[in-house]
């Protein structure tokens, strides 16, 4: 994934499940398309593979499990991302947190099989444990913000600050984050992007929220 970027968790949210799915990530790249700025995807599991069939941006999980191939019913793992040329995934996200040896697991591998990773981080002491790891990025975002209309960059930025000095791989923020300002002071306090779920998902048009949000990467970049 080039960086800085807006990423685009779908979750588990209807909205963006199934066909609609595929409709979000077409519009995550029109946006990308038009404007340059990198948009990246993040579908559920059973979505990945349709949706990266249907566009050219990047695509991620939203979680895998760290076990290698073999008995593990139900399981999803880097090695099926890559089978089917997933870019990479999410992992430790606040509603699928994992323990530290997790992380360290699916970092190592995901390099091994070329994939990228995004840790997530709820707070610093986490940030800069799973940042030693050397993820593609870490993204902070506290977790009392997230899906709420309170955005990390409005009511929390010292977070942004503190997080840019203390971790050693490119920051991305998200909780809240729904607008250019949002994204553009992120950015313009060191942030490497936004991670960002309802204010895509439950837009009534998702191009145009995706677009606002990547105005905000170009407005603070000189
Ligand atoms: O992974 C993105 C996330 O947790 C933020 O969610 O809905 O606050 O943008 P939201």
């Amino acid at each position: 994934m080039d960086l800085p970027a807006v990423v685009i968790n779908f979750k588990a949210y209807a909205q963006a499940m199934g066909a609609r799915a595929v409709d979000i990530a077409r519009a995550a790249e029109r946006v990308h398309d038009e404007t340059g700025v990198s948009v990246v995807v993040a579908p559920n599991a059973v979505d990945l593979v349709r949706v990266r069939e249907a566009v050219d941006i990047p695509v991620f999980a939203q979680h895998v499990d760290a076990y290698q191939p073999g008995a593990h019913t139900g399981s999803v793992l880097l090695e099926m991302l890559a089978e089917w040329g997933i870019d990479g995934t999410i992992i430790n996200h606040s509603e699928h947190q994992v323990n530290f040896s997790w992380v360290e697991y699916v970092v190592h591998r995901a390099h091994e099989l070329h994939l990228e990773v995004i840790a997530c981080a709820a707070d610093d002491a986490i940030a800069r444990a799973v940042s030693d790891l050397q993820p593609n990025a870490v993204a902070v975002e506290p977790p009392e913000l997230i899906g709420t209309d309170i955005s990390v960059s409005k009511a929390k930025p010292e977070i942004i600050r503190r997080s840019v000095e203390l971790v050693h791989a490119p920051v991305l923020v998200g909780a809240g984050v729904k607008t250019t300002e949002d994204v553009k002071k992120a950015v313009e306090l060191g942030a490497q992007g936004v991670l960002v779920a309802s204010g895509v998902t439950k837009a009534k048009d998702p191009y145009k929220a995706i677009m606002e949000l990547a105005e905000g990467i170009i407005r603070a970049l000189p």
